[in-house]
């Protein structure tokens, strides 16, 4: 049996992790032969394939990004594209595909799947943690670590200069981040994309931390948006699963703050600090669960499915169903937390 691989989207840590338990697995217990493919879906619809063995993925486990690559390319806008992609699974001999990925990447696999009898197993992946099936995707853990630690940083610069900090995390639809480092962080506003924010509100929270001789961390998700206005776009351009660039709320933020309330305030992008480098303890365990399940569910024949945890277990679900849902911060959630605001 030979197993195709590939990582699709937008990178994150444990990805490495992935890979290695996958192929470890595959060829220690099953006796799999692997080809991987660079650059998510790129890869099979122009044929890009790289070497993929127990040599490969050795010592590849603490390293953040992908050794195979990544691209946001989408096969279903691409002329011929899945015709394209059968081919290159046939002229590799791929018996099965292991695709990991976010909501689009798997999506796409979601769609070979269930539309065109390819033999793909899903390994959910982002750090926005918005994928409603599981509980939890690697890489968001590493995120919230990152984010968490710069926060704790910007509190003591904030309070030498008594001045607003904003920090704009990543977060397109879910304000996961912005919600986990913003409380273990000690925040004094979390803004969040599932909620829309009264800008005059969060001065008045701004204005009371002064009051209590405290200097204000303002932690926004890059997709929040205020009451009457809309998100904020890093520019014009889609990418080919016709997302828009998110970024910009921050500084926006920033400048009402200062405008409103005549205090100073500076802002802090993370951008893809929190992408970068080397993934947690808890990101490494979970990534290498899901590699160690997808090769086992390739080995069930259990096809059209994805990985993903539930409490402690990891279980399988049918990847159309793990694409169809967003999962967002639940308002009783949010609410919870803003018992720390001001
Ligand atoms: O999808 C995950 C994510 O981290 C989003 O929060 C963010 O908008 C996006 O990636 C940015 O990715 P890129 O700069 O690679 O397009």
């Amino acid at each position: 049996m030979r197993v195709g691989v590939l990582t699709g989207g937008g990178d994150c840590p444990g990805l490495n992790a992935v890979i290695r338990g996958v192929v470890r697995k595959g060829v220690q217990e099953y006796g799999y032969a692997f080809t991987g493919f660079r650059d998510g879906w790129r890869g099979p619809l122009e044929g890009d394939t790289v070497r993929l063995d127990i040599a490969a993925v050795r010592g590849i486990l603490p390293r953040g990004g992908t050794i195979l690559g990544s691209s946001r390319t989408n096969p279903l806008q691409q002329e011929n594209g899945i015709r394209r992609i059968k081919e290159s699974l046939a002229k590799e001999e791929i018996d099965a595909l292991v695709a990991i990925g976010g909501e689009d990447t798997l999506g796409v696999a979601a769609r070979l799947a269930d539309v065109y009898g390819v033999q793909v197993v899903g390994v959910p992946k982002t750090i926005d943690n918005d994928l409603s099936a599981t509980d939890y995707t690697f890489g968001f853990d590493t995120a919230v670590n990152i984010a968490t630690e710069a926060i704790d940083r910007l509190h003591t610069t904030a309070e030498s200069h008594m001045r607003v900090l904003v920090v704009e995390v990543m977060g397109r639809h879910a304000g996961w981040i912005a919600l986990h480092s913003g409380l273990a962080g000690g925040a004094n506003v979390i803004l969040i994309p599932e909620q829309r924010f009264d800008v005059d509100q969060v001065c008045a929270w701004v204005t009371s931390r002064f009051k209590a001789s405290y200097a204000p961390i303002v932690v926004v998700a890059e997709g929040a948006m205020p009451k009457d206005g809309d998100l904020v776009l890093k520019d014009e351009s889609l990418d080919s699963f016709g997302h828009v660039r998110l970024s910009g709320i921050g500084e926006w933020l920033a400048k009402q703050i200062e405008r409103r309330t005549g205090k100073e305030a500076r802002t802090t992008v993370l951008g893809h600090i929190q992408r970068g480098g080397t993934p947690s303890a808890f990101d490494r365990w979970l990534a290498t669960r899901f590699g160690l399940h997808a090769i086992e569910a390739v080995h069930d024949g259990d096809f059209g499915t994805m990985v993903a945890l539930r409490g402690t277990d990891i279980v399988r679900v049918p990847l159309s169903e793990a694409t169809s849902k967003l999962k967002t911060v639940d308002p009783r959630l949010y609410a919870e937390v803003g018992v720390f605001f001001g």
